[in-house]
């Protein structure tokens, strides 16, 4: 498989969380050819729209490491039935980006039971325009199992699902940049028949 990049952010801040914990455990599981970064989305300031043209470190470290990445995983806890206000502040800040449109995501959901924050997560997400491989998304009960990281990994069924929707996640991404690929030739192919 060629390299596929990827650029994870979690939704919780908690120190002990099982949504960084799920994706500290997807990092490792990593097979050679796929890379995960860690994003911070703790360090960006409540969102305002008077200041997306300011000098803002923490945002231009997010973005960069969007543009840099194939694809972007997404683990993000439920609260009082909706996003979490971290994770939603650091999509805002997104929004009338570049880097966003167009981005192949994975969701990971580590609470079952947490079906609403899901939803408007996916509405959200779909509003910006990314593109969400449901094949790759996977739902896991970690909430309560006091499961760190290394106890995921320790977990055949835990890790196994963790392992096989991240390399789904890479098969979709290439198959959706070879789709891209051969639509810009045919479409230079298409301009040169008119052309000559
Ligand atoms: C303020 C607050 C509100 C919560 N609301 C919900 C909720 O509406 N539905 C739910 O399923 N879990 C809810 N939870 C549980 C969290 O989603 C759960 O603790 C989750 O594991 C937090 O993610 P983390 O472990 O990554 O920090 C809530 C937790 C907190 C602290």
């Amino acid at each position: 498989m060629e390299r596929c990049n990827l650029l994870a952010l979690s939704g919780s801040l908690r120190r002990l969380s099982y949504n960084r914990t799920a994706l500290e455990a997807l990092r490792a599981l990593s097979p050679s050819g796929i890379s995960i970064e860690l994003g911070d989305i703790g360090a960006l300031p409540l969102f305002n729209p008077d200041l997306e043209d300011s000098p803002i470190p923490a945002l231009a470290a997010l973005k960069s490491a969007l543009a840099r990445a194939d694809g972007l995983i997404i683990a993000s806890p439920e609260y009082a039935h909706g996003i979490s206000g971290p994770m939603k502040n650091a999509l805002d800040w997104l929004v009338s980006g570049e880097e966003f449109p167009g981005k192949p995501i994975m969701l990971v959901n580590t609470s079952p039971r947490a079906s609403h924050a899901q939803a408007a997560l996916r509405e959200v997400l779909v509003t910006m325009s990314g593109i969400i491989i449901d094949s790759a998304c996977l739902s896991l009960p970690l909430l309560g199992s006091g499961l760190a990281r290394d106890g995921i990994l320790a977990n055949p069924a835990l890790a196994g699902s963790l392992q096989a929707g991240l390399i789904e996640f890479c098969r979709q991404i290439r198959a959706l940049q070879q789709a891209t690929l051969a639509q810009g030739a045919a479409v230079e192919e298409q301009s040169r028949c008119v052309i000559g």
